[in-house]
């Protein structure tokens, strides 16, 4: 009888003890308190409540939240005169609720917004003065909307080239070289408390990180606000190099803005081509040598994919005081774009989540860079 007892407590003691060991998973933004707010971006399935176990995540790590897609032109302002906020409020309403720093992404970009932004009734482009007055309109009536509640805003997304010249977009075609000016002068009006910022990818490129260093001091000189540079962080494992982003982060801290890391994931899978930035604009056709991981990340590719969080986090730990947020592009596996960009229907693993929604081994070796407290 007294063996039988005592077999019970055991039995008791292990699922209580495994239990808590469960509850005690590192949580990531208690971990990086004292040096950055950690972020993920959300689709509406997680704020809406259909992807709930993606919520319990968000709730539990993160304190800062960006929309994936729903603050875009294309579903923000589907028409030119038509706003759709539904989702957008969602979003916002699950930030406030759980006290998060929401970001606002994006105002004025290229991509996901209607040819018809730039036209007029007759299908013809724009002139300058016109499309001027589209882009106050979205910005004041989106930024408004959201006055107070949004903390900052991508104002301006994906404007430069690789090579540091101004992307040709419609954006340049219609307003001219001044839009990144015009935009921010608006952003500002709009909510003078809320944080600015430019956003784009390949920043650790030398071109590019210069061009974007005379385009913040172009903006402080004519006396704009602009509070942060968000570098995309769309990585692979072997890019970027540590030089590059360190030469990255220390010509935004000389320019006067805050670093933020504002899409982070790092592709495992084998390059799609010499490609190494974000255009969603490039796509590539499924092929089998693409796709090598389809039924699972092998235990010797886990390692080096936490590897390689443990080698970029290090860096961005060391250089806390320069980088304000860390934001992951998607909290799980199963649901990040990199599954259809630049090739479709490819399974990734770039995030800490895994389709499971547990914690990977890269999890952990992010969680062993933080600093004691
Ligand atoms: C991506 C979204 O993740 C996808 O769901 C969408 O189909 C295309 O856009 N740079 C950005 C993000 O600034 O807005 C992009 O997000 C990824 C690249």
């Amino acid at each position: 009888m007294k063996m039988r007892i005592s077999a019970l407590t055991a039995l008791c003691l292990t699922v209580l003890f495994c239990g808590c060991a469960k509850g005690d998973e590192p949580v990531l933004k208690d971990a990086f308190a004292k040096q950055f707010l950690m972020g993920a971006a959300l689709n509406d399935d997680v704020v809406s409540g259909k992807d709930a176990q993606a919520a319990a995540i968000v709730e539990k790590h993160f304190n800062t939240i960006t929309p994936e897609n729903v603050m875009k032109w294309a579903v923000i302002h589907p028409e030119t005169n038509r706003y759709d906020f539904a989702a957008a409020d969602r979003l916002v309403e699950f930030g406030q609720k759980n006290k998060m720093f929401i970001i606002g992404h994006t105002l004025v970009w290229q991509n996901q917004i209607p040819d018809g932004a730039f036209k007029d009734d007759s299908n013809n482009l724009l002139g300058r003065d016109a499309m001027l007055g589209r882009m106050k309109d979205h910005i004041f009536t989106v930024m408004g909307r959201y006055k107070g509640k949004v903390n900052g805003w991508d104002v301006v997304n994906e404007a430069l080239s690789d090579e540091g010249t101004l992307r040709k977009t419609k954006w340049l075609e219609t307003v001219g070289d001044d839009f990144i000016v015009k935009a921010f002068e608006y952003a500002h009006e709009a909510d003078p408390n809320a944080e600015l910022y430019y956003n784009d990818f390949s920043l650790d490129k030398p071109a590019k990180c210069e061009a974007t260093a005379r385009l913040v001091k172009d903006l402080k000189a004519k006396g704009l606000r602009i509070d942060g540079v968000g570098i995309q962080g769309h990585w692979g494992m072997n890019y970027p190099s540590r030089e590059d982003l360190q030469a990255f982060i220390d010509a935004m801290a000389a320019a006067g803005v805050k670093v933020m890391v504002t899409e982070l994931d790092i592709d495992v899978l084998p390059s799609a081509n010499q490609y190494r930035g974000a255009d969603i604009n490039v796509k590539v056709e499924l092929q089998k040598e693409l796709n090598p991981y389809a039924n699972g990340l092998p235990d010797e590719m886990q390692k080096k994919l936490a590897d390689r969080y443990a080698e970029l986090f290090g860096i961005l730990v060391k250089n806390a005081d320069k980088i304000d947020r860390v934001t992951f592009w998607g909290v799980y596996d199963k649901t990040t774009w990199l599954n259809n960009w630049p090739v479709r229907g490819r399974t990734s693993y770039p995030l800490l989540f895994d389709r499971d929604y547990k914690p990977k081994p890269a999890f952990d070796a992010v969680i062993k860079t933080a600093p004691a407290k």
